[in-house]
């Protein structure tokens, strides 16, 4: 199913059960200041539990349904959540399965939220008992938009029964315990297990040595997960076929495979919560969260998403929560539509007197008024929404993807080699996507299952493991005519996690034309060079000794004992090329190779040299209309020269030639 809605989404977390005992007052006024906001959605019941069923099997509604009937009776509509991220206390007391247990073996207390056992039957009923009820009862409510299910899904439990589950999923994966021992290397340490039963998740006073557990135990968990959130819409796709699902991620966490969840979800939205300074620190953070939201859109399968959570001023949990200057919230919003977004959502709407999110940011902020900062900023949000929303729904159409891959990411957090546990798998890919966005392209993120159709260009830096189908895939991509650029720590492995030999190779090895015989790890002493075009780059970190095989070098090492060894190859292969980039440099050698890799397929940036800190990005409409985001994340004036006149898609204002962009800002243009 395809989410669709003719506005973009304004809105937020909505959880008028904190003011239960102030219905007439302060739900009123919250109706009220809402619409004041330009408020069309709210996301309401993430934290419920307690109130929809206040004792095992006992349930009330009827405050849900006068918040319900407040929305629709106000033109909002509600993105309603299932209640299971946050357990009432009775369940723990009642069901002492739902309660996590630690990698220490340790079975927590009642507390906190985001904690449950997802293999536990009790949790898995109650779950579904009360997702029934929500469904039955709002199936047909006019304030239904969309299901927001559960929040932040996360981590792993080492309960006896996920023990039990993990040993299924061995089975089912491995067939034979032989097999298992052969793609764990068990042959050595003595690591050979007799049967499944011997095995146990990996734990700190237990086995943390084992790669081939560590990464099943993260795959198992992250599995494990997805099918618990099956379970959990189940009677949502049931009852509600026509309504969307979304569950709200956390850009880059760990412990789930969100691209495979993404398969299972309409649309995909995040929770996004950067840190600006206020100075020229912002040009990171805004680099970082737009390698995010590519991330979260690619997880969506390249299709809108939503921008579920942001703070509306500072959040409370950071160790510094600074306040943020004018101006950087609508930057911060603009940013998200900018990468595909169609909401702006805040965590959340009124700020509670007490409890553990007290002092976070909200549009309603610890006053009770509108009068304030964060009130005022949202609502020039909301009516700039109004005005672009026309953007709905539109897509991206970028001809380059970046490969983020998560198993890769686990296998290189465990990898014993090189820089030990500090490869910087994340940092270097998303340096890739910093430069090519900083050189005026837009870039899809895929992982390594993904769907190549469509794009020229695919770039897999430190692709360490080759999923399986991965290699052949690219191997087919190349041959039609595609354009491959990956780096040093590529092809190692497979995906049981063991090296490629000589008569086992890797198939990337026959595209990149290379053979991989050393990689040396450089301290942030030692440094090599090598010499490009004229240029003289640096080598940092890491430095592979490769000998080609077909490929021929485009730059040698030029010091060190490697001196005269290829860094830097090209690679001939069906109709299109490999390059192989063996060296980790800084932005400059990346942003020069790519210049010319680019260039040479015929992929001309969205619009060309930009001033340092801008980007653009791009959506179109399926009738073709276009929306070109032009992002300044200075804290200075910068002028931006377009091809043509064009106008800004809110006020229908023309721009000539020379753009003029205020300090962090971004600018929402379309063809005249
Ligand atoms: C997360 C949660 C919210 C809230 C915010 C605070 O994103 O989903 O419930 O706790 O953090 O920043
Ligand atoms: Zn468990």
């Amino acid at each position: 199913m395809k989410f669709h809605y003719p506005e973009l989404l304004h809105g937020g977390d909505y959880n008028p059960e904190q003011w239960m005992e102030q219905k007439d007052t302060i739900w009123k006024q919250d109706m009220q200041y809402a619409r004041e906001a330009g408020i069309n959605t709210l996301s309401v019941g993430i934290f419920s539990w307690a109130y929809l069923e206040p004792e095992d099997g006992v349930y009330d509604f009827s405050w849900m349904d006068e918040v319900m009937d407040n929305l629709a009776a106000n033109g909002i509509k509600a993105v309603l959540a299932t209640p299971s991220a946050a357990r009432p206390p009775w369940l723990a007391r009642k069901y002492p399965s739902v309660l996590r247990v630690t990698p220490e073996r340790l079975t927590q207390l009642y507390g906190n939220r985001h904690n449950a056992c997802y293999s536990s039957p009790d949790y898995e009923r109650k779950v579904t008992e009360i997702n029934t009820r929500l469904a039955e009862r709002y199936k047909d409510h006019p304030a239904l938009l969309m299901w927001h299910v559960s929040n932040e899904y996360n981590n792993e439990c080492h309960c006896p029964r996920c023990q039990d589950r993990f040993r299924e999923w061995l089975r089912e994966r491995y067939g034979t315990i032989e097999n298992l021992n052969r793609c764990w290397w068990g042959g050595f340490w003595s690591h050979r297990y007799a049967s499944f039963e011997e095995i146990e998740s990996p734990s700190p006073i237990g086995e943390s040595c084992s790669n081939g557990l560590i990464q099943a135990w993260k795959r198992f968990s992250s599995d494990n997960l997805i099918r618990f959130f099956k379970t959990e819409i189940a009677p949502l796709r049931r009852l509600t076929p026509d309504v969307p699902v979304t569950t709200n991620l956390m850009y880059l966490f760990s412990g789930l495979d969100y691209f495979r969840l993404g398969r299972e979800l309409d649309i995909a939205s995040w929770d996004n919560y950067p840190t600006w300074k206020g100075d020229e620190r912002d040009v990171e953070t805004s680099r970082e969260v737009a390698f995010n939201h590519d991330i979260i859109r690619g997880v969506g399968g390249q299709k809108p998403f939503l921008l579920m959570e942001s703070s509306p001023s500072s959040v409370n949990w950071q160790p510094i929560n600074r306040l943020r200057k004018p101006g950087t919230l609508m930057y911060q919003s603009m940013q998200a539509i900018a990468h595909g977004s169609d909401s702006v959502q805040y965590f959340q709407f009124r700020a509670g007197r007490g409890g553990s999110e007290q002092f976070h940011g909200a549009v309603i902020e610890r006053t009770g008024t509108t009068n304030t900062r964060a009130f005022r900023e949202v609502s020039e949000v909301g009516a700039m929404l109004k005005h672009l929303k026309a953007v709905a729904g539109s897509e991206t159409r970028n001809r380059i993807a970046l490969v983020y891959d998560i198993d890769v990411r686990w296998a290189l957090d465990e990898a014993s080699l090189l820089h030990k546990n500090k490869q910087k798998y994340v940092e270097t890919v998303r340096s890739f996507h910093s430069v090519l966005s900083a050189m005026g392209y837009g870039v899809d993120i895929v992982d390594e299952t993904g769907d190549l159709s469509g794009y020229d260009v695919l770039i897999a830096p430190m692709a360490y493991e080759t999923r399986d189908g991965y290699g052949e895939k690219v191997q087919e991509f190349v041959k039609n005519g595609g354009v491959y650029v990956t780096t040093y720590v590529s092809g190692y492995v497979n995906e049981e996690l063991l090296t490629y030999m000589d008569a086992d190779p890797c198939p990337l090895n026959e595209v990149t034309g290379m053979h991989v015989d050393e990689c040396d790890a450089l301290d942030d002493r030692t440094f090599a060079h090598f010499h490009w075009n004229g240029k003289k780059y640096r080598v940092k970190e890491m430095a592979e000794l490769a000998t080609p095989t077909t490929a021929v070098p485009l730059a040698v090492y030029a010091d060190r004992f490697y001196a005269t060894k290829p860094c830097f190859t090209v690679n001939e292969y069906g109709k299109g090329r490999c390059y192989y980039i063996a060296v980790r440099t800084d932005a400059d050698f990346l942003r020069d190779s790519l210049t010319c890799i680019l260039g040479e397929a015929g992929l001309q940036p969205i619009l060309p040299r930009l001033p340092e800190g801008v980007s653009v990005t791009e959506r179109y409409q399926e009738d073709g209309t276009r929306f070109l985001f032009v992002h300044n994340a200075t804290h200075e004036k910068q002028h931006v020269s377009l091809p043509k006149a064009m106008k800004e898609a809110a006020s229908g204002k023309v721009v000539y030639e020379q753009l003029e962009l205020g300090e962090l800002s971004i600018a929402v243009l379309t063809d005249e």
